[in-house]
């Protein structure tokens, strides 16, 4: 399959990068050209991306990229919703135009935390810019494009120590400054989301003809809490690092976006169809530790055993 890429410099694009470029014919763009496979493409630019995509001709589009900080967004919200609204319009119409399938990746973050877990027909109910501006993006793909993949990812783990914006990343850089403490939240709860799992599991949905909207997540329900813990276990840190339980009010001046206290997706329909292949949360990261950081850690976890 030829499959375009847009938006891929970032923790899901390096994955589905390294699990489908052997049986696919990639073209990867990103604002962000920071590897070789990179084609620099900016996606808000609509006369750009068709260009692109026509020049490729492939048989599938994968609108990967938004902005993802929460922060960022709330401050920025023209920019966020030109960047991960509007560009998704620019997809489903060059989608339309070639006769391809679309993939779009949407977040758990769209729900209000009104419920524990949530599953693939609860209604939505974003709460903050970023989480309005992917919602308003899942509302176009399906309403402008018949053969479409909306795949929602929880907490990604994902693109090692170089992409360090994200929480299991933004873990390891403290605890490489060798703090016998971090600080974590306890009242906030998800589920993490692997992104080799998650590729590996797109690559096996975008092969079948079951389009739609699927929760993808790894099993099991947590809390930043457990999975800071299980970071601190994985890397043989308990002896000498404390996890300090914190509320979300600890933190409001840095993460002052609003975030719902439940983001637990449940993969329901991808159960029901049989197509589940994410791992539980603790596998998940113990893989994602042993394949992206285990020569980085080596300094500050020196009985980190992978
Ligand atoms: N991170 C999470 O926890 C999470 C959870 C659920 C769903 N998602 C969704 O999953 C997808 C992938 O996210 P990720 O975790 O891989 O995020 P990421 O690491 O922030 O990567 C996103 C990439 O998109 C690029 N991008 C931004 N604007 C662009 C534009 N105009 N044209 C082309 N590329 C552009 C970014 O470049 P810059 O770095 O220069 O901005 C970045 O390289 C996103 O749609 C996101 O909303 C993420």
């Amino acid at each position: 399959m030829r499959a375009f890429i847009a938006g891929a410099g970032g923790m899901l694009g390096e994955a589905l990068h390294k699990v489908l470029k052997s049986k696919n014919k990639l073209f990867c763009t990103d604002i962000d050209v920071n590897e070789p496979w990179l084609k620099y493409g900016d996606f808000r630019d609509f006369g750009e991306y068709e260009r692109m995509v026509s020049a490729f001709k492939p048989d599938i589009l994968m609108h990967v990229g938004a902005y993802t900080d929460l922060e960022y967004c709330e401050r920025h919200p023209e920019e966020t919703y030109r960047t991960n609204t509007l560009s998704v319009e620019h997809a489903a119409t060059i989608a339309n135009a070639h006769g391809i399938p679309l993939v779009y990746i949407s977040t758990a973050g769209i729900f209000d935390g009104s419920k524990e877990v949530f599953d693939d027909w609860d209604k939505p109910n974003p709460l903050g810019v970023y989480a309005r501006s992917k919602y308003q993006g899942e509302l176009v793909v399906q309403t402008r494009v018949a053969k479409h993949f909306i795949f929602r990812a929880g907490w990604m783990m994902g693109g090692g120590p170089a992409k360090d914006k994200k929480f299991i990343n933004k873990l390891v850089k403290q605890l490489e400054t060798g703090v016998d403490k971090i600080h974590v939240v306890d009242d906030l709860f998800g589920t993490p989301t692997y992104t080799v799992d998650f590729a590996r599991n797109l690559e096996a949905m975008i092969n079948t003809p079951y389009y739609g909207l699927y929760n993808m997540v790894c099993g099991g329900e947590t809390s930043r809490l457990e999975v800071a813990q299980e970071l601190v276990k994985l890397l043989n840190l308990e002896n000498k690092v404390a996890v300090i339980p914190v509320s979300s009010g600890y933190f409001a001046t840095e993460y002052f976006a609003p975030r719902p206290p439940s983001e637990r997706l449940v993969n329901y329909r991808l159960n029901l169809r049989g197509m589940n292949l994410m791992q539980d949360w603790r596998a998940g990261l113990k893989d994602y530790l042993a394949n992206y950081f285990t020569d980085h850690v080596k300094s500050f976890a020196p009985d980190y055993r992978p």
